[in-house]
C-alpha cells in the first residue's frame, strides 16, 4: 500500500547506488531509456545536478538538470507508475527551481514531446510557457519537442504551484 502523504518521502542528490533502481523506472517510462552508462557519466559531470525522491530506501522518482552559463536546462524527470498522481512530479520539479534559485539561474529550459500531456500540463503549471518547437527531435520515433521556458524570479520560486 502506497502512502499517499507526501512528506514521507524525501529528496536527496542521486548516487552511483541508486542507478539499478532507476533504470528500472527508466525502462517503463521513456522509449529510448539512459543507460547506466549515460548515469555515470552524468554523475561525473560537473555541469550537471540530479536528484532522487525516496520512500525509504525506495527510489521513486528522479530529475536531472544542467547548470551553465545562467540558464538551467531539464535534462530528465520521471516518478515510478505506481507512484504518479500524487505530486511526487511536481515535488521534483520544485527541488530543480529550488535549486536553480539558490545558484542565481535566470531561465530554466526543456523540451518535451508533444504528445506528453502529463508532462506539459505539469510544466504549465509551474509557469514555463511554450517558446518554440524543434522538428523530429526525438530520433527513434521522430516526434517534435515543444521547447517551454520559465523565467525564475525571486519570492517566487513555486510558480503556479497552489
Ligand atoms: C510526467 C511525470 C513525471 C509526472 O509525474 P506525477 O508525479 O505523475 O505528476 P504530479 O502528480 O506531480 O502531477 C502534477 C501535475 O502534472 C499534470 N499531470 C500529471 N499527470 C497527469 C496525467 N496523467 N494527465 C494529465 N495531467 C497530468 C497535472 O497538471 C498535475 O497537476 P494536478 O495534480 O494539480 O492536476 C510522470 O507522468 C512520468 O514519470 N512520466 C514518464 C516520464 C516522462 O514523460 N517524463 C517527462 C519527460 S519530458
Amino acid at each position: 500500500m502506497i502512502d499517499d502523504a507526501i512528506d514521507h518521502v524525501s529528496v536527496r542528490f542521486m548516487e552511483e547506488k541508486d542507478i539499478k533502481q532507476i533504470l528500472l523506472i527508466e525502462q517503463c517510462s521513456f522509449s529510448a531509456p539512459w543507460t547506466s552508462k549515460a548515469y555515470l557519466s552524468e554523475l561525473q559531470n560537473k555541469f550537471a545536478r540530479y536528484f532522487v525522491l525516496l520512500d525509504q530506501e525506495r527510489v521513486i522518482g528522479y530529475a536531472g538538470m544542467w547548470l551553465f552559463a545562467g540558464e538551467s536546462h531539464i535534462t530528465t524527470i520521471a516518478v515510478h507508475p505506481d507512484y504518479r498522481s500524487r505530486r511526487y512530479g511536481r515535488l521534483l520539479m520544485v527541488t530543480l527551481i529550488e535549486h536553480s534559485m539558490k545558484h542565481n539561474i535566470g531561465t530554466m529550459v526543456l523540451e518535451v514531446r508533444v504528445s506528453n500531456n502529463a508532462a506539459i500540463r505539469l510544466y504549465h503549471s509551474l509557469g514555463f510557457k511554450k517558446i518554440g518547437m524543434r522538428r523530429n527531435y526525438y530520433k527513434e520515433t521522430r516526434e517534435d519537442a515543444i521547447v517551454m521556458l520559465r523565467h525564475l524570479k525571486e519570492g517566487n520560486e513555486t510558480g503556479g504551484m497552489e
